[in-house]
């Protein structure tokens, strides 16, 4: 295959490369695990360049405290580790420190409409009524994203459901550019959202995403939860009165249900069909103990893990500077390629 950052002359040839990133803006949660970590270690097995982001910049986009920041990113940098993200295999790295990024965010800027910015349901939501003091990063949020993305020319983004419209926008960024410039140069990149456990929902209410904002904690599973804690959240968690169905359309109409049953099978590494050919005819009373179990013994080694790789913060360190450095190598000739064609004098 051709290096990417070398001339391309349509979107269709380039090189395999994947992004994705984390906001270090609070405790990781079973959702952040199943729906984006976990899957970036298993998309890390594939033999493609993987880079994965701690975003740090995204994060400011709501106050955060600069202590609390710092511990949160070395958190989630000591989470993908814990996980089985290999800084040997893959490029781990926080924001900040490729200044490429805000750099490109800045032109994206200039590229994408007021309109299609105020269409995203996430800057709808997180912003709500009181648009008027939230920030102008957070309206633009969108846009750097983009940037993180396509400063690496990467094709393919492992997310969660609720960031596909953003991965849209990226392309849309993308083909606006190409086609003001009349250029080739960025590629269209592709969401990959998979498996059973796209959109994990909160515990006490299977309309609502599992989310580390929630005021509730017994809606979510931290991955620093103990077994105990663990096991009392998914005893409790809501459910209905009937018993668990053999087969998934048994499970239509029942929010609540059909959460538990991704959460096993994305956990398991099964279809939600297997699960239901061992589960089917079950109460909660007995699936739920089956699920405590079978998180605990997930989520407890990474915790452990976690918990270790966080006595040694200047390790953590020295591994993100690392995978920053790697990670200039790649965006600074796509950021210097992208100001000429823009037409900035260097
Ligand atoms: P965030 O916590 O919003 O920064 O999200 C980080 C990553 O985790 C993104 O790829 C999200 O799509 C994913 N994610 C967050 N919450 C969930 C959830 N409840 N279910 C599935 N994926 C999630
Ligand atoms: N916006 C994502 C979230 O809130 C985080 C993110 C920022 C991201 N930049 C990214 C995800 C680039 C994938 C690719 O979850």
């Amino acid at each position: 295959m051709t290096d990417a950052v070398q001339t391309q002359s349509s979107p269709g040839e380039f090189k395999q490369r994947v992004f994705s990133g984390i906001q270090p803006s609070g405790g990781l949660t079973l959702g952040n695990y199943l729906g984006a970590i976990k899957r970036f270690v298993d998309m890390q097995e594939n033999g493609i360049e993987t880079l994965y982001c701690v975003v740090d910049m995204h994060a400011i986009t709501v106050w955060q405290d600069p202590a609390a920041l710092r511990r949160q990113t070395r958190e989630l940098a000591a989470g993908y580790l814990a996980a089985g993200l290999d800084p040997a295999r893959s490029i781990l790295f926080n924001q900040s420190q490729v200044s490429q990024h805000a750099e490109l965010g800045w032109i994206f800027n200039c590229v994408a409409r007021m309109g299609w910015m105020n269409r995203m349901t996430q800057w709808k939501d997180k912003a709500g009524k009181n648009a008027e003091k939230a920030s102008l990063g957070l309206f633009a949020y969108p846009s750097l994203m983009a940037a993180d993305i396509l400063v690496y020319h990467a094709t393919h983004v492992p997310v969660g459901e609720d960031q596909k419209q953003h991965v849209e926008l990226t392309r849309d960024i993308a083909a606006k550019f190409n086609h003001d410039y009349g250029v080739d140069f960025f590629p269209l990149s592709e969401p990959v959202i998979e498996g059973a456990a796209t959109r994990v929902m909160s515990l006490r209410d299977g309309s609502k995403k599992m989310s580390k904002s929630d005021p509730s904690d017994a809606s979510r599973i931290n991955m620093t939860d103990d077994a105990d804690t663990i096991a009392q959240k998914i005893r409790k968690a809501k459910t209905d009165p009937e018993a668990l169905p053999g087969e998934t359309e048994g499970l239509k109409d029942r929010p609540e249900a059909r959460n538990l049953v991704n959460i096993y099978a994305a956990l398991a590494e099964q279809s939600v069909d297997q699960v239901l050919a061992q589960v089917g005819g079950q109460q909660f009373s007995q699936f739920k103990p089956l699920l405590s179990d079978l998180a605990v013994a997930k989520l407890a080694p990474i915790s452990g893990e976690m918990a270790r790789l966080m006595q040694d913060p200047a390790e953590i360190d020295r591994i993100l500077g690392q995978g920053a450095e790697r990670a200039r190598a790649i965006a600074a000739p796509i950021l210097a390629r992208t100001y000429e064609i823009v037409g900035m004098i260097r």
